[in-house]
């Protein structure tokens, strides 16, 4: 059940990174705020059954990446949800882009190097 979890937290993750990559939140705005509340899911239960013997710095690493994941998944919401111009809307996709990819190598690094 772990395993799931963690396996489609990841999968949702790389979804979210790729919709932001190539800027298709806005064209795929249901499936992208699904995916960005699931992973707020799938990321809470990972943190409470990762926790337990947790490797060297993984609660102040866990501290930023959840910190950055909200700040990707309030653009998510703001793209979509807004209606903001297009202008203002790249821009917050850009800033969501790189905090996406900090938290995608974040979560890989705790979870696959680190342990
Ligand atoms: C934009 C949102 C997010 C993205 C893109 C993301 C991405 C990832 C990725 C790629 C992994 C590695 C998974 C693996 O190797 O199988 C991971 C692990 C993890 N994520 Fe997230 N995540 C996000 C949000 C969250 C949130 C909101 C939380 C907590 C509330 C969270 C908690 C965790 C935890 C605890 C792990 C496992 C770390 C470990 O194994 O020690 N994530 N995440």
């Amino acid at each position: 059940m772990n395993e799931i979890v963690l396996y489609s937290h990841l999968a949702l993750g790389l979804a979210l990174l790729a919709a932001l990559a190539t800027g298709k939140i806005r064209a795929w705005r249901g499936a992208s705020m699904a995916t960005a509340l699931l992973l707020a899911l799938t990321g809470a239960f990972n943190f409470m059954t990762r926790m337990s013997g947790a490797p060297k710095g993984w609660h102040a690493g866990m501290g930023i990446k959840v910190l950055l994941a909200l700040h990707v998944i309030g653009m998510v919401f703001l793209i979509t949800r807004s209606g903001a111009d297009a202008v203002k809307a790249a821009r917050w996709r850009k800033g969501a882009l790189v905090s996406c990819v900090l938290v995608v190598l974040i979560g890989l690094y705790f979870s696959n190097m680190a342990r």
